[in-house]
């Protein structure tokens, strides 16, 4: 979205490399991340944490994209992490995470997954639910294992997004509900365990945000029900963590503020409430994964085929789509592009970017203006960092594309494409005799 380097060729530069030479070094699709705009959001956090003078950590939501490398990128910035499954939490192990900084999430995690975080003596569990609160117990006494958990719960915000991917409202399958005492309840069955050690709370309240006030309202509901089991049962939670989902811009109408903006609004909220009490200063914890990685980002595809539909549109297809990026397809999501190897032309076409799977919906971007476009021009689509390889799967036996690292005019591969090998590399051959 913002102005773009660009080089003598007019070709789009991206951390200082040509991208149209990283499209054809390790083809297309490709998804592109700068390592530098991603230290600059990391350090951006933790620095606003230090002006306030707050103990903190600043995890990063690694559902937003994990890899090996990117864990070791999050590690070298200090940050913390938050995953979701064993998936997650193996590939951070792999990375060489340090372990005491991993947050463990997840709405129903299986017993091998707490299993397998227990073993490992992870920084902290994130629980959700009377089950697992159950589960843990029982691991922690078969295991004789301490546990660090924060109690997840519902404050019942609304935080003005897309429905699918808000969270903290109170008809929501995630946490326990503070309005109605399942967090009290939650809290008499941990607070005096000896096995279980409550840390405090945590909620997360939806994703692409734009305003501050629903942070505000949850810290300040999450805060008072810290300070009200300080004064009724005399215990003290250390942290306080307040999830993630602090927006970005994907395109011009999009009204983010600054990631700082969130963080120092809810801090001061808390800050005031504590100081009228006796209550100590919670740590604060939060959990971005958009705002850290989601314009750091590109999607680079190989323009082919064009269509037009008389009087209605253009269509342009690209080499991958919702297989590598499903958010247009599933949310509506917008993003902006450019023709990476055209980038000193004039834009007077409109396009609507398509993808080559086998579905009508299969679309980008409904409607760009572009300069005219051939087949084997570069489309570059902005801000795909986040949800994007994620989410991507094999729909139509299509391969996921590689993921290239750039930073200050270094390259390197952080994920290598899959080739028509390792899509067939799980399938079995027929056995069973036809009648
Ligand atoms: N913490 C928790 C407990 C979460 O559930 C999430 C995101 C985050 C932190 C990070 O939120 P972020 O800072 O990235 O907004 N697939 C959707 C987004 C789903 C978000 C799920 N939870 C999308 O593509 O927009």
């Amino acid at each position: 979205v913002a102005k773009q380097a660009v080089n003598e060729k007019g070709h789009l530069l991206i951390g200082g490399i040509d991208s149209v030479e990283l499209a054809k070094t390790y083809g297309t699709p490709l998804f592109v991340y700068d390592l530098s705009l991603i230290r600059e959001r990391a350090r951006g956090f933790i620095n606003t944490f230090k002006e306030l003078n707050v103990q903190a950590q600043v995890a990063y939501a690694s559902k937003a994209f994990s890899s090996v490398a990117m864990y070791q990128v999050m590690k070298q910035e200090n940050l913390s992490l938050d995953v979701v499954s064993a998936g997650e939490l193996y590939t951070a192990i792999k990375a060489g995470y340090p372990v005491d900084r991993i947050h463990f999430h997840g709405n129903n995690k299986s017993k091998e997954e707490l299993l397998l975080a227990i073993e490992h003596n992870i920084g902290c569990i994130v629980v959700d639910n009377f089950y697992e609160i159950e589960l843990l117990k029982n691991l922690a006494a078969e295991h004789d294992k301490q546990v660090n958990i924060l109690l997840r719960v519902t404050p019942g915000v609304e935080a003005h997004t897309h429905d699918y991917i808000t969270t903290g409202q109170q008809d929501s399958k995630f946490g326990f509900d503070l309005l109605n005492g399942q967090a009290d309840r939650a809290f008499q069955d941990v607070y005096k365990d000896k096995r279980i050690h409550l840390l405090g709370l945590h909620c997360h309240i939806g994703s692409q945000i734009f305003e501050t006030i629903g942070f505000k309202v949850a810290a300040e509901k999450l805060i008072k029900k810290m300070i009200a089991w300080h004064n009724d049962f005399n215990f003290q939670c250390t942290v306080l963590n307040l999830g993630g989902g602090f927006g970005i811009k994907y395109t011009e109408e999009d009204t983010p503020l600054e990631p700082s903006v969130y963080v120092k609004e809810m801090v001061i909220v808390v800050k005031d409430l504590v100081a009228e009490t006796n209550f100590a200063m919670p740590e604060i914890w939060i959990e971005p994964g958009r705002s850290l990685v989601g314009d750091a980002g590109t999607s680079l595809y190989t323009i082919g085929s064009e269509k037009e539909v008389p009087d209605v549109r253009k269509y342009l297809a690209v080499d991958g789509g919702m297989s590598d990026n499903i958010r247009p397809a599933l949310y509506g999501a917008l993003y902006d592009a450019v023709i990476a190897n055209k980038m000193n032309k004039e834009s007077k076409e409109e396009y609507t970017i398509a993808g080559k799977c086998c579905e009508s919906g299969d679309k980008l971007i409904e409607h760009i203006t572009l300069p005219k476009a051939d087949p084997g021009d570069i489309l570059a689509m902005f801000c795909t960092g986040a949800y994007g390889y994620s989410m991507a799967s094999n729909y139509n036996r299509l391969a996921r594309p590689a993921v290239v690292f750039v930073e200050k005019g270094n390259q390197q591969l952080a994920i290598r494409r899959e080739t028509l090998e390792d899509l067939v590399h799980l399938d079995l051959p027929l056995t069973l005799e036809k009648e």
